[in-house]
């Protein structure tokens, strides 16, 4: 432990950098104008049923204006299209791999049947050339996405995630609603995608100097004078904690990663780890007004990081406006387990030097395999950062409530699939295993973390 604190310190001041050996950051031309990612076409005309192809191929992406990399897309697409259900709705996926390596889909956030949550406990990845039918129902309304859970940190960082929105028809009414996923992308002096790996990259977390407003850098969005728009942001960057801002000017939260909240909450920032999302109402702006949206400097362990834009919004003619007021109470969300109850585990993420390199663990083993859970027997879990550094805790396919930090009631009962844990911290989570007996995991969601063995395998029983 000892060890890993002092390396952390080191990696403040690498001596690649010190050296001079990253070279300047290659720069491109920000500003192009953004459409909205594209939605994905759905080739059943029944209205519960969507159905969906998704090709994962080798794309030409364009970061920028004239600056092509080498990515990986679905159907062509950096982001892949964006999924759009409603809640209740009956979801197929087809799946054809045209890389040349093994790739399946993990939905993250939704509460799929275990079978259909593309981890290698309960698939074979798919092999180049070959295909995989998913089918499951979506039972929450929210903001969710999709990613490989196969060399994720590689696939990721190519450019292999789409967003996923099940709508609620009696959600809010909004006058527009758009999809951000806010990533960077980490070039190399050639402006190609720099190859994953290193140890620096496996113990911090791989960052990129390329800001990323969905696959383009720094666009400008443009948005009506006078109306207020729903964005569902989405935080699919390999280790970049984003404190978001839009240009410092207060916005409601209404939506976290499992759904609405209880009630609006106005802010002017709002922290996403890795694999968070958030819902946000924004404006109504003034004509002419231009707001960044940025992230502002956070330290996850590692330093004070710099101001990152992802974008520009620009506020056009006024339109009116036919959105509603925004409502005081959007939902009742139970709490699933009293502050009183006791822990029935505790969970050990850490990490340590070896020989190979830096390994990370839970429980004192890398990869390692955690006692089942029943279903019915509703679970309190302390999760226990023994490291220096932040790292961002995803269950998969159930929601969990965050009770506690450091034995403090969090008083917020939200829904979510992913919470940071601070350094030396304990969390405290309830969730119940309300079905879906089979294979699941929880894991750090800094993807070259999570492939060094921060991840744990558990079964659900009936
Ligand atoms: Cu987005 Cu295993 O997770
Ligand atoms: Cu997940
Ligand atoms: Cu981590």
């Amino acid at each position: 432990m000892r060890a890993f604190h002092a390396l952390a310190a080191l990696v403040a001041v690498s001596p690649l950098a010190l050296l001079g050996l990253r070279g300047a950051p290659v720069q491109l031309e920000a500003g192009a104008p953004m459409g909205d990612a594209p939605v994905a076409q759905d080739l059943d005309p029944d209205p519960d049923v969507v159905h969906v192809r998704l090709k994962a191929e080798h794309v030409s992406w364009e970061v920028a204006p004239g600056h092509v990399v080498e990515g990986m897309g679905y159907n062509g697409l950096v982001p892949g299209p964006t999924i759009e259900a409603r809640v209740g709705d009956r979801v197929i996926v087809e799946l054809e791999n045209a890389l040349d390596q093994p790739t399946t889909i993990h939905w993250h956030g939704l509460r799929v049947p275990a079978a259909m949550d593309g981890t290698p406990a309960m698939m074979d990845p798919v092999l180049p050339g070959g295909s995989f039918r998913y089918e499951f129902t979506v039972p929450d309304a929210g903001t969710f996405w999709y990613h490989p859970h196969a060399n994720e940190a590689e696939q990721m960082e190519h450019g292999l995630y789409g967003a996923f929105i099940v709508h609620d028809p009696a959600d809010p009414r909004f006058d527009a609603e758009r999809v951000l996923m806010l990533d960077d992308l980490k070039l190399d002096r050639q402006g190609s995608i720099e190859p994953n790996g290193g140890f620096f990259e496996i113990h911090d977390g791989r960052e990129g100097d390329t800001a990323l407003l969905n696959g383009r850098h720094s666009p400008t969005l443009t948005m009506a004078a006078g109306t207020t728009e729903r964005w569902r942001v989405v935080n699919p960057s390999s280790a970049r904690y984003i404190r978001l801002s839009v240009g410092g000017r207060p916005f409601s939260i209404i939506g976290s990663d499992g759904g609405l909240i209880e009630a609006p909450q106005r802010a002017t920032e709002v922290l996403l780890a890795p694999s968070d999302r958030v819902d946000l109402v924004v404006g109504p702006f003034a004509e002419g007004e231009t707001v960044a949206i940025e992230a502002l400097p956070y330290d996850r362990g590692l330093g004070l990081s710099e101001t990152v834009v992802y974008g520009t919004l620009e506020v056009g003619a006024a339109r009116p406006s036919v959105a509603g007021p925004l409502p005081e109470k959007l939902r009742e969300i139970p709490w699933m387990a009293d502050l009183e109850t006791p822990a029935d585990r505790e969970i050990h993420m850490a990490g340590r030097l070896t020989v190979r390199g830096v390994e990370f663990m839970v429980d004192g083993e890398p990869d390692a395999l955690a006692a089942p859970v029943r279903v019915g027997d509703t679970q309190v879990w302390d999760v226990v950062n023994e490291t220096p550094i932040h790292h961002p805790f995803h269950l998969h396919g159930y929601f969990f409530q965050v009770l506690s930090i450091d034995g403090q009631p969090t008083g917020d009962p939200s829904l979510q699939d992913s919470v940071d844990l601070p350094p030396e911290s304990t969390v405290r989570v309830a969730w119940s295993p309300e079905g879906r007996p089979g294979s699941w995991m929880f894991h750090c969601h800094i993807l070259e973390h999570a492939e060094a063995g921060m991840m744990a395998g558990f079964d659900v029983i009936p």
